[in-house]
């Protein structure tokens, strides 16, 4: 596998304020990578990075192999970026706006009429094809939006937290896409704020906090990593003997708004859990094996997380 992205120790501020401090990520051609973490930790300024709409003050970047150029305008057309807020024209037509990024791309008018017919058919936008865009709904925006982004067949796709500002419905549909392309091989970098988005779509996710990525890989590397492969949550009104009864078993304990969380060896079933907390009040109790959201608050919400 030849690796389509690398990007080593960036770092960025914006005047005093560090955003990206140290921050490293490799992408390989065919993967599909979500970064992942809490807002405004600085997943859009990477993407931004990526796509030379900033520059880093610190650190390298190579695309293809190739190191990232401040003058080489072929840069431009090896990404396709679907940016956080939608850049669209609102008063042309969808294959107005299509056509539009497809010449700003360089393609000639020919490739451009082609193209355009090949995305308004794939993405299944003919039938608003006499609807002006500001008229679309959000989901049918954002649909084009992706189109647009592909209109130059770009090597690799960077969409900025695709499904944010669409409905439950519309996210659905725009995961299709998303995956069809997964499926075709396109390399794709994304943000999200959706774990369970990721968890569908990507093979590979970061997670990113204080300017830096803190641990990458696909889920289930993640999940090796925690500190059990079951949790279970537990509310009480007596969370320290909880705590202790827990400790004893050498079970991990969290506490977390609200109830507490064991990270248990392997999934045991509830009688066994209760069994070993025995003699404290519970309220409620369940177990699950450990997900992405577990890991998600493992590794980077610790600000929302009191080690016992
Ligand atoms: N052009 C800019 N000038 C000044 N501050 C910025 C600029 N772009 C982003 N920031 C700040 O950098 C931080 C990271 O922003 P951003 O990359 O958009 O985060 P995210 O996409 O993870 O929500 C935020 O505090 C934001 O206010
Ligand atoms: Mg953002």
């Amino acid at each position: 596998m030849t690796t389509a992205l690398e990007i080593n120790d960036i770092h960025k501020a914006f005047g005093r304020h560090k955003v990206l401090d140290g921050f490293s990520l490799r992408l390989e051609r065919g993967e599909i990578l979500g970064l992942l973490g809490p807002n405004g930790c600085g997943k859009s300024t990477v993407l931004n990075i990526i796509c030379r709409l900033l520059w880093p003050d610190v650190g390298q970047i190579s695309l293809m192999g190739q190191p990232l150029n401040r003058m080489n305008n072929k840069d431009h057309s090896l990404v396709g970026f679907c940016t956080q807020r939608c850049a669209l024209y609102p008063d042309l037509f969808p294959a107005e706006n299509l056509h539009f990024f497809g010449r700003i791309h360089g393609l000639s008018a020919q490739e451009c009429q082609q193209r355009v017919a090949e995305l308004m058919r794939t993405f299944s936008l003919n039938t608003f094809a006499e609807t002006r865009v500001g008229q679309l709904s959000g989901g049918w925006q954002q649909r084009l939006h992706l189109a647009a982004a592909l209109i130059h067949q770009p090597a690799l796709l960077v969409l900025d937290e695709p499904t944010a500002a669409v409905d439950v419905e519309a996210r659905s549909g725009l995961w299709r896409l998303i995956e069809d392309l997964r499926d075709r091989g396109v390399t794709i970098l994304l943000t999200s704020h959706h774990l369970a988005e990721a968890e569908r779509l990507c093979n590979k996710v970061a997670l990113m906090r204080n300017g830096k990525v803190v641990v990458s890989g696909s889920v289930a590397d993640l999940l090796v990593r925690m500190p059990g492969q079951a949790v279970a949550k537990v509310q009480s009104e007596d969370p320290e003997t909880i705590s202790q009864r827990a400790m004893l078993r050498g079970w991990t304990v969290r506490q977390q708004a609200g109830h507490i969380k064991l990270f248990l060896p392997q999934n045991l079933d509830l009688r066994d859990i209760m069994e070993a907390l025995a003699g404290a009040k519970l309220t409620s109790l369940s177990v699950q094996p450990v997900s992405l959201d577990d890991a998600y608050l493992e590794f980077i919400g610790e600000d929302s997380l009191i080690q016992i």
